[in-house]
């Protein structure tokens, strides 16, 4: 039994799995605190992560304990603040019990922003001390890798893994093709050299006034004109030969675009805009996903982060594996595409079986750029 943590970007995020189920889970976003400054802001994530996380382990505990098995899936997303009081109540009053039935903590080292990850580490560590357990640490991008293999309560999917599968991470944070060869073991084919696919997307929607998150509207507007592309936008390093992104240059030149027309205009092709940007990061997703399985070999798909959450983009996916005989992975339960812990303790359940524990917890540290 492992508790697991992650607070590497603006999700609080606590979930108690056993291996590959998870038994509760509960994700505090912030991503309204975030919204009027379009984007997630360091400081003001360090501070919700510092003020809920107490909280949010709680919430993780009490509902592993009310119900272990039937009701703890889907996870609860606790979107309203904690009452002052409720803030204020002497830390895990009756957790000394409660820990007693967890093995292992688990937490987040890296990537993420570094005041964030800060946060988890600290009480990583600080619960370690206090009820004696060991830690595993765990890279956030091997979450998402794991994240289609992760069960609900019940074991469901039964989906078994079958190596090697090439896996494309695509969100806010994100974008990278990996080789997933056996447990925790991976292979960067490819990476964007710039901006993540999601990044791409919300600022795209924050240049038209869509608000933040931008992936998610993009999305329904795109398909209110069937995904349809209408302005052509560039397909950034397609033709090169290497397996790396970048979407900055796209942006800079839908930025100009733009520019170019006045705001009437803007708002009367709000979707057609949406549609060709989105098909333009899309497309180019595919494109490189193709070249890769044609350089490695490899016909088994994953598709995971948040912009995996994206319908349409699951469509070209499942085409593109359809065209090579393979098959596709998603994230099974939608809040696994966004950051959760559950996936990081999944990860962690693997780490448990090869003994991969922090030696010197004392030291542990956060690492903001950490590479898989
Ligand atoms: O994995 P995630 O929650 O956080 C990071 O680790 O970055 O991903 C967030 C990103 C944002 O850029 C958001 O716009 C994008 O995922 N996203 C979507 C959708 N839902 C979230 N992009 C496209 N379509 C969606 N439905
Ligand atoms: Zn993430």
């Amino acid at each position: 039994m492992i508790l697991s943590i992650d607070t590497s970007c603006d999700e609080t995020a606590v979930a108690v799995v056993d291996g590959r189920r998870v038994l509760s889970n509960v994700i505090y976003s912030q991503v309204l605190l975030h919204k009027k400054w379009g984007g997630v802001v360091p400081s003001i994530a360090k501070r919700a992560h510092e003020e809920r996380i107490d909280f949010v382990i709680q919430e993780t505990l009490r509902k592993f304990f009310l119900s272990p098995v039937s009701d703890s899936f889907p996870p609860v997303l606790a979107r309203s603040y904690p009452s002052t009081e409720r803030r204020r109540e002497p830390f895990l009053l009756d957790t000394q019990k409660k820990f007693q039935q967890i093995d292992y903590i688990a937490v987040t080292q890296g990537p993420g922003l570094a005041p964030a990850l800060e946060i988890g580490i600290k009480k990583a560590k600080e619960l370690a001390e206090k009820f004696n357990k060991k830690i595993i640490s765990v890279n956030h991008l091997e979450g998402h890798i794991y994240s289609p293999f992760v069960q609900n309560s019940k074991g469901n999917p039964k989906i078994d893994f079958h190596f090697p599968y090439l896996v494309l991470t695509v969100s806010g944070g994100h974008t990278s093709l990996v080789i997933f060869e056996d447990h925790l073991k991976y292979k960067v084919i490819g990476e964007t050299i710039d901006d993540a696919a999601g990044e791409a997307l919300d600022k795209a929607a924050k240049l038209l006034g869509l608000g933040y998150p931008g992936g998610p509207v993009i999305e329904r507007l795109a398909k209110e004109v069937d995904n349809r592309d209408f302005y052509n936008f560039p397909r950034p390093m397609v033709s090169s030969d290497n397996l790396n992104f970048s979407f900055s240059g796209l942006k800079t030149s839908f930025y100009y675009f733009l520019k170019k027309m006045n705001e009437k205009e803007k708002i009367k092709k709000i979707r057609e805009l949406s549609s060709s940007f989105q098909q333009a990061v899309f497309e180019t997703l595919i494109i490189k996903t193709e070249k890769a399985i044609k350089k490695t070999g490899i016909k088994n798909l994953a598709l995971v982060g948040g912009v995996s959450a994206n319908f349409y983009l699951r469509k070209l996916f499942r085409n593109l594996a359809k065209k090579y005989n393979g098959q596709v992975l998603f994230p099974s339960f939608k809040y696994l595409c966004g950051d959760n812990a559950a996936m990081i303790g999944v990860a962690a359940s693997l780490k448990v079986q090869k003994n991969l524990f922090v030696s010197d917890i004392k030291n542990l540290d956060r690492i903001p750029r950490m590479s898989l």
